[in-house]
């Protein structure tokens, strides 16, 4: 079971946006059973493929305090193959309430291990913006990373934050999640974007992936509708750009 967290501390990166749509065409175009795990008090990855998630309950939170089982917290989603675990306001109590607990960080790395083998394919991690005790967690559980960089002057900083982290993680357990894709978002022809882009491919010149997320309307059109782009706009460029990303995450999985 690949485990992919997407991850950068900086907001409005498309974090949300690649975790919902990369997910849904995967299970819809490959078959895969995936789990999206929201970790963001905003609900976003739900509200993203209509739910109604303010004031659902149990939620993430829940089942990460052992509150309530697995199969009491997640949901069907309206595209076949897609579950997800949700979240709300309701997860913002967490890092205080857990913060007595030694394994804290490691509450869903614990989880995702009860899961049913074989169950799914991949569980995509939707983090926060922010570094927190669920982004420690998510890099905790994840076996990889999709880190989405937004092309502007100051996204490279999320991008250094990440490597940051993963060294420390590497010093203090051996080990740390390796980065699948790192994806340019937001990308609009300016000289600026493209010296970003240029700087980006310098740094992570095997992740770097080789699909550009452009600056595109439909895409929060969709997320307005509560749809996925395969829904709302299939044939747009948006759901090509974003197709062609999960397609490149799928021929990425590690070998084994
Ligand atoms: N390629 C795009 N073109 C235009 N708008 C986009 C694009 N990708 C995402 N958006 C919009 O930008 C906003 C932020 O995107 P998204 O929620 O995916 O970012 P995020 O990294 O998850 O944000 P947060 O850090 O708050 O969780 C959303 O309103 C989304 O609809
Ligand atoms: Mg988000």
């Amino acid at each position: 079971m690949r485990k992919v967290a997407f991850i950068n501390e900086k907001g409005g990166t498309c974090k949300t946006t690649l975790c919902v749509n990369m997910g849904a065409w995967l299970a819809a175009q490959r078959g895969r059973r995936v789990l999206i795990c929201d970790l963001d008090t905003q609900g976003h990855a739900g509200k993203s493929l209509g739910l109604d998630v303010r004031g659902m309950t149990p939620t993430v939170r829940d089942w990460l305090d052992g509150a309530a089982p697995f199969e009491a917290v997640v949901r069907r989603t309206p595209v076949p193959g897609l579950e997800l675990v949700p979240s709300n306001k309701g997860l913002s109590g967490f890092t205080v309430a857990a913060a007595a607990d030694p394994a804290r960080a490691d509450r869903l790395r614990r989880r995702l291990a009860e899961l049913p083998a074989g169950r799914y394919d991949l569980v995509l991690l939707d983090c926060p913006p922010s570094l927190s005790l669920l982004t420690e967690n998510a890099l905790r559980a994840a076996t990889e990373l999709v880190v989405p960089v937004a092309l502007t002057y100051l996204a490279l900083d999320g991008a250094a934050e990440i490597l940051e982290s993963l060294a420390a993680l590497v010093e203090a357990h051996g080990e740390a999640p390796r980065v699948s894709l790192v994806v340019p978002a937001l990308y609009r022809k300016t000289q600026l974007a493209d010296e970003i882009l240029e700087k980006l491919r310098e740094r992570f010149p095997q992740e770097l992936a080789g699909t550009a997320l452009s600056w595109a309307v439909k895409i929060d059109e969709a997320q307005s509708h509560g749809m996925t782009i395969f829904e709302y706009a299939p044939a747009s460029p948006a759901a090509r750009m974003l197709g062609a990303l999960a397609d490149e995450l799928d021929r990425r999985a590690p070998a084994g």
